[in-house]
């Protein structure tokens, strides 16, 4: 600690909240949101509770894939009451900005903003927050670490070499600022066409190998299916069908390897503590 500068503020655990978790990509559009939306609400489904940060301030698209979109309760001295879609508290700027005006604002707002989301929201007793970040690296990341102490990120990507490309960026930011990677999802890896044909869209298996490479876990492929569109646009994400589902089963195996990861690394990391 203290590498981040001269005055940098010393990030603080969020009292009551065991594990904060960030999902990460390198390229734009590879299904981050649809993927903590639906990591949220399976996480919920599997008991546990949780949290979901839109860290998206200039495309926020957690309100439109939970299905809420009410303006949050302000509760006692600014204290902001998180929005409940699906079993999730959550928190966008879409909430208190609704409508397609966008957020025109700089750096230092920016990080006010993330700040708030996540010292100033009443998140109660949470096993899980989740942080959905905006595509790319940098500035909400940044934010972040010097905000609260990660447990680890998530990265998605599809198995295709530019997006991987990306994602190695994103892997390497993680590491700069000393965040672990959890693991990584293979998202829109292939498609079954109603004949039970199976296309490979975005290159199968390529977030695998780039895993492999790294030595960091693989923890899951979600096929190219319209339902998962569909879901994220209507607010009902594919994950409230049930572990059982066919449709999402794979979403809750990542969910159940995200949370075990989670709970690995938080142990590890107590070790160490007890050592030192
Ligand atoms: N597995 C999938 N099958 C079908 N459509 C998907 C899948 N994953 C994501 N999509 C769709 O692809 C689009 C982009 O997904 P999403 O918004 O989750 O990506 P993102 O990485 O968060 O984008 P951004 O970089 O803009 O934040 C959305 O319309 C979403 O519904
Ligand atoms: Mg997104």
């Amino acid at each position: 600690m203290g590498h981040m500068g001269a005055g940098a503020p010393q990030p603080q655990p969020l009292p009551g909240v065991a594990h904060v978790v960030a999902v990460g990509s390198g390229k734009g559009g590879v299904g981050k949101t649809t993927v903590a939306v639906n990591l949220s609400v399976a996480l919920a489904k599997l008991g546990y509770k949780v949290g979901l940060v839109d860290a998206d301030i200039y495309g926020p698209n957690v309100p439109t894939m939970l299905g809420a979109t009410r303006q949050p309760n302000v509760v006692g001295e600014n204290r902001i009451e998180p929005v409940v879609a699906h079993g999730v508290k959550f928190i966008s700027i879409g909430l208190i900005s609704p409508g397609d005006k966008p957020m025109v604002m700089r750096g230092p707002m920016l990080h006010q903003i993330i700040r708030q989301f996540l010292q100033q929201v009443e998140w109660g007793e949470l096993d899980f927050l989740l942080i959905d970040l905006p595509p790319g690296t940098g500035d909400v990341v940044i934010s972040l670490v010097q905000t609260v102490p990660l447990t680890g990120a998530v990265v998605v990507s599809t198995g295709s070499s530019v997006a991987l490309e990306d994602a190695r960026k994103a892997l390497e930011m993680f590491h700069q600022v000393k965040v672990e990677v959890l693991g990584l999802v293979e998202n829109m890896s292939q498609m079954t066409l109603p004949s039970g044909e199976v296309i490979d869209v975005f290159g199968a298996g390529g977030t695998e190998r780039t895993a492999a490479q790294f030595g960091l876990d693989f923890l899951g492929a979600l096929e190219l299916n319209p339902q998962i569109r569909e879901g994220g646009d209507r607010g009902m994400p594919i994950a409230l069908a049930g572990p059982d589902s066919k449709l999402s089963s794979e979403v809750y195996n990542v969910a159940r390897r995200v949370a075990d990861k989670a709970k690995e690394i938080a142990a590890k990391s107590e070790d160490v503590f007890e050592i030192s």
